[in-house]
């Protein structure tokens, strides 16, 4: 079956067809990093005129590209939540409006388990269940994938994001806007113990994390050179951030698998992209005889290819939404719509 997904949660409009889940026929993406980058950050009005602006042309792109009608697409997927809301407002508006002038099913997505579900394009052999590491740039979870649509959280992130901790980094060392794939580049040659960061501990839930104090100590520490007169080192300096904020990750999750026997791990979410995190896995699976899966780089971001491999497994699960739906700026990945 044919899926028609969108996806507009931040500041990517994407569109695209995807067969049984696994079979990416078209993936459109038009991403306003360009215009973001002179605030700094999304700017979550702009986000959504541009959405509003482009969605229809994209959808018809990924139509087009993918060979296909209105007449061949089994089910519609939308990213209904977690995101900005009027930028998730604009997917779910336009959907619901196609699918009633076309008389498609309609099935919400949850963006993070669309996040994980990047693996099963990338990995046609990956099937649940699997330990999933979910790390973007509002949400770290350590997440039990038991079925496709079986979800259960074992960890996550009290404070900031592990992508937030980077995007703020990045940008107090005057890296431009994405602050988390501009630290990655500019800390290639950095030593990675030039600066401390503290190893900060969660009371309560031995997966949790805690990302704040890390952010936060960056923030001051760069002030304070700058105070001082100096100019930190942006390659050691980034390079000590990524080294603590993946410590963390590797950390929890080399526990939650261990207690949980899970030997089969995913990686997924913005962050998945970064490349000190994957060579990490890479070394911790190798070292445990665990199997690995990471989204191939395209993959990793925000997309509408994994809405509509999520979107059928939603779909053949029984997921429908009628017209009353709604987009929700947060929302538990272990509940279903
Ligand atoms: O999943 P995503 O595209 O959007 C959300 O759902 O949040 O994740 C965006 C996050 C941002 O924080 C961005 O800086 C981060 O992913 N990111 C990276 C890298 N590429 C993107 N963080 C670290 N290293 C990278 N190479
Ligand atoms: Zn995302």
């Amino acid at each position: 079956m044919k899926i028609l997904s969108i996806e507009s949660s931040c500041d990517e409009t994407a569109a695209a067809v995807v067969e049984d889940g696994r079979n990416v026929l078209s993936s459109v993406i038009a991403s306003q990093v360009e215009e973001h980058k002179l605030y700094g950050g999304v700017v979550p009005e702009i986000a959504s005129r541009r959405h509003a602006e482009c969605i229809s042309q994209i959808t018809a792109q990924a139509l087009d590209e993918a060979g296909v009608t209105m007449e061949d697409i089994g089910a519609i997927a939308v990213t209904a939540a977690p995101g900005l809301i009027g930028a998730l407002l604009v997917g779910v508006n336009f959907a619901k409006g196609l699918a009633l002038a076309t008389g498609t099913p309609l099935v919400p997505v949850h963006h993070l388990r669309s996040h994980v579900a990047a693996n099963y394009i990338s990995h046609p052999d990956l099937t649940p269940p699997f330990l999933a590491l979910v790390v973007s740039g509002g949400h770290t979870h350590i997440v039990e994938v038991r079925d496709y649509t079986d979800y259960h959280v074992l960890g996550q992130t009290r404070d900031d994001a592990a992508g937030e901790c980077m995007d703020k980094s990045a940008r107090v060392l005057g890296l431009p806007y994405p602050g988390g794939l501009n630290l990655d580049r500019a800390s290639q040659n950095g030593d990675p113990k030039a600066f401390p960061m503290p190893h900060p501990k969660v009371n309560g839930s031995e997966y949790d994390f805690s990302f704040s104090g890390i952010k936060t100590h960056v923030i001051n520490t760069v002030h304070h050179m700058e105070q001082m007169g100096e100019t930190p080192d942006v390659a050691d300096m980034g390079a000590s951030v990524i080294a603590g904020v993946v410590d963390f990750l590797v950390r929890n999750t080399e526990k939650a698998a261990l207690d949980f026997a899970y030997d089969k791990i995913v990686l997924a979410g913005g962050v998945s992209a970064n490349s000190v995190l994957r060579r990490r896995f890479e070394e911790l699976c190798a070292e445990h005889g665990w199997q690995l899966y990471l989204p191939e780089l395209s993959l990793c971001g925000d997309n509408a290819a994994m809405v509509g491999a999520q979107g059928y497994y939603e779909f053949e699960n029984g997921v429908r939404a009628d017209l009353t739906l709604n987009a929700r700026p947060t929302m538990n990945i272990e509940e279903s719509f």
